[in-house]
């Protein structure tokens, strides 16, 4: 049940976010060139192909069809979490963020966001969890806290299981106390070796480590809590994700680690031939698929990736190019277990969500260290 000051405040929020809109076609009514839209989405509108501004600006406007909502993002201070968080801030969204700052940073948040510092994988804190739950009310609930470092689950299984497993439960059963849609990220590491690409929803799931076991155990937890209590999910699998505020620990680091090293005046290190391949998905695509999937994608499973395959040695020529490096690289052995060549298919992400990334790779990295 979501009190009456609550709904009061909704309204008002839609008010605002509509007469802002408003505004922005008043403006281009009077011929003005500026679009005030493209400052709240904090990127560049970009009109789809062969169109004109103001089908742009419709665009837009049906691409968020004006809903605000109490969104709770666990795992916010992290490095995806915190370009999500000002993605919904952005689109008018209230905000709340839940994070144990093992690996996210509260510096990482814009200031008005709530936050509470609370870790998912602790029983003792499952009652505090709950409360935060059932004082914020959230409609929706973007679920990143995770322990993502594939190293350390293959040391730690235990300690995986207990953030990725049994904490994504608690956030779970809380979701299920007050209804709240659940929006999941989980990774392309659940498809394992590849038989086929590019990697389509439907190919066969091989976790080779147990964050990737624990993530697909995630998924099958959420569909089963839609066929016995009714909840309400998107699932997203994400490529590797790079951009700005990327630890070079964690996963899909090799961007910030190459980036890391170039920086500190270090070689880069390519194991192996360095044809392997990867999809690299641009961080602030990422976010606005979370944004899109608040609304759209119940029950669904959904790629989000460019479909894209950039070689480990194309990837570096262009970091090299736009850091204007030329230290030379540093050939190892290949890593045993390490997949040659992966690329995940978003048809369905386009059919489902009206969502395809904004950035292709060098734009990209054009925009993460150059601010472009
Ligand atoms: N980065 C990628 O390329 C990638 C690819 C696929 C999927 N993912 C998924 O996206 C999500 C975010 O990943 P990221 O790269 O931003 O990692 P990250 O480590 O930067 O973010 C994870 C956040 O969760 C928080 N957290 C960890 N354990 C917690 C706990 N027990 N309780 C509360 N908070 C906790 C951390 O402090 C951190 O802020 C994860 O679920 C990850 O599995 C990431």
């Amino acid at each position: 049940m979501i009190p009456l000051y609550r709904k009061v405040e909704m309204t008002l929020r839609r008010v605002t976010v509509w007469s802002r809109f408003t505004a922005s076609i008043n403006m281009l009514l009077q011929g003005s060139t500026i679009l005030p839209a493209n400052k709240l989405q904090g990127e560049n509108l970009k009109a789809p192909r062969g169109r004109s501004l103001w089908l742009a600006l419709f665009w837009e406007l049906w691409e968020r069809r004006l809903c605000v909502l109490r969104v709770l993002i666990t795992g916010g201070a992290g490095f995806i979490g915190s370009h999500v968080v000002r993605a919904c801030i952005k689109a008018g969204h209230e905000v709340l963020v839940i994070d144990n700052l093992v690996r996210g940073r509260k510096e990482n948040l814009p200031v008005r966001v709530e936050f509470c510092r609370l870790d998912i994988a602790v029983e003792k804190e499952y009652e505090a969890l709950k409360q935060v739950f059932r004082s914020f009310q959230p409609e929706a609930v973007i679920h990143l806290a995770a322990q993502v470092d594939v190293q350390v689950s293959l040391k730690q299984p235990l300690v995986d299981a207990s953030v990725n497993i049994l904490g994504l439960l608690r956030v779970l059963e809380a979701c299920r106390a007050i209804g709240a849609k659940v929006v999941y990220a989980s990774s392309a590491a659940v498809y394992g070796q590849p038989v086929s690409l590019p990697i389509t929803e439907d190919h066969p799931v091989a976790a080779l480590s147990p964050y990737g076991l624990s993530k697909y155990m995630g998924e099958m937890y959420l569909k089963l809590y839609e066929q016995q209590y009714g909840l309400n999910f998107t699932i997203l699998r994400y490529a590797n994700v790079y951009g700005p505020g990327q630890d070079s620990t964690g996963e899909g680091g090799v961007v910030a680690i190459f980036t890391d090293r170039m920086s500190n005046g270090n070689a880069p290190v390519i194991y192996g031939d360095g044809k392997q391949t990867r999809d690299f998905v641009y961080v602030k695509d990422v976010a606005r698929a979370n944004l899109l999937a608040l609304n759209k994608g119940r029950g669904e499973t959904i790629n989000i990736s460019t479909g894209m395959q950039t070689s480990v040695s194309e990837l570096l020529a262009q970091l090299a190019g736009i850091l204007k490096w030329a230290g030379g690289t540093i050939y190892a052995p290949a890593r045993p277990g390490d997949i040659y060549a992966s690329c995940l298919a978003n048809q369905k992400a386009k059919r489902i969500l009206g969502w395809q990334p904004r950035y292709e790779l060098k734009e990209g990295l054009e925009d993460m260290l150059l601010g472009t």
